[in-house]
């Protein structure tokens, strides 16, 4: 039986092959895409995740959720992603959105769910903490919770916070403190799916599919990580989803996870105690190694399934 999933997204270059990977897998149930604003506003997130959705050909919802975090003002990612989310690549328009909103949908999900959901966050996770927030009994209908978000080290955004957990920290202290399992695809983690020229150009090679294409376009608009080394681009949200899929590609570590919340340059880091300094027990599993070739391997597979 396919795992059910919702997918909370901010499409985004890496969210776009992350729900291409998600669409694509026959082991996934995707039973609604929620959208926040996030690495553009949400205008353009919310277009571009039914762009992204009607090119695979699926029927999946799509809801408008939060175009701002809990508590802080709105900031964009256009550096990484161009002023559209998409790097430039231009998509035949979606269709409309579901009606109704992102974290009314997801109560409403998980209170009729006949099993426990998966919630995969890719994003700020504003939409599974209001959700959350509401009606908190939920979550013993939730099987887990898979975040791309944080760093054990250093940050993206800024020297101390990853952009996801930076954009909305309330947000994630709010699941932090929910009892549910959470999954964390950090930084350290997602830089071992780094997408080389090399990887666009195999990948080009597989096939001539639209949704390829369209992946490789998007990939290709990103600039090379300069904090990485220059010669590639990571692939972090798809390692959320690829965990779900191929779990014998990770290597974990239970850790206790924290979240800065004060006002000052640690705003938004993810304290990760990998090593039980703390005493608290630990309630995440880190993911800390990637097979990067099976990785790469099952992008390719998984997006040449795909219209
Ligand atoms: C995360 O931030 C966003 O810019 C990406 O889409 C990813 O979800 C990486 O820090
Ligand atoms: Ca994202």
């Amino acid at each position: 039986m396919p795992r059910p999933i919702i997918l909370d997204c901010d499409p985004g270059t890496d969210d776009a092959l992350a729900l291409f990977l998600a669409l694509a897998s026959p082991e996934l149930d995707v039973l609604a895409v929620t959208v926040a604003g996030g690495n553009v506003g949400l205008d353009r997130t919310l277009a571009n995740a039914l762009a992204l959705v009607a090119l695979t050909g699926s029927s999946v919802p799509v809801f408008a959720g939060a175009d701002r975090p809990i508590l802080g003002a709105f900031k964009s990612e256009t550096r990484v992603h161009g002023d559209d989310g998409l790097g430039g690549v231009v998509l035949p328009p979606g269709g409309d959105p579901a009606p109704g909103v992102a974290a009314d949908t997801i109560r409403a999900i998980l209170r009729a769910a006949p099993e426990p959901v998966t919630l995969v966050g890719i994003a700020p996770i504003t939409n599974f903490a209001l959700a959350l927030m509401t009606e908190p009994h939920l979550i013993d209908n939730v099987s887990e919770i898979v975040l791309m978000s944080g760093a054990w080290g250093e940050g993206n955004a800024t020297p101390a916070a990853e952009f996801n957990a930076l954009s909305d920290p309330e947000a994630l202290a709010v699941l932090l403190a929910s009892g549910a399992r959470i999954v964390f695809a950090t930084l350290e983690l997602t830089a071992q799916a780094l997408a080389t020229p090399a990887h666009l150009a195999a990948w080009r090679a597989s096939g001539t599919g639209r949704c390829l294409t369209a992946a490789c376009d998007i990939q290709g608009s990103v600039p090379l990580s300069r904090r990485l080394g220059g010669t590639g681009a990571p692939l972090h949200d798809p390692c959320a989803v690829a965990w779900l899929l191929r779990p014998d590609l990770f290597t974990t570590r239970p850790a206790a996870v924290s979240m800065d919340l004060g006002p000052g340059p640690g705003r938004g880091r993810t304290v990760i105690d990998r090593w039980g300094r703390t005493g608290v027990p630990p309630h995440a599993l880190v993911l800390e190694t990637l097979d990067s070739a099976g990785f790469f391997g099952l992008m390719q597979e998984r997006l040449n399934r795909l219209p």
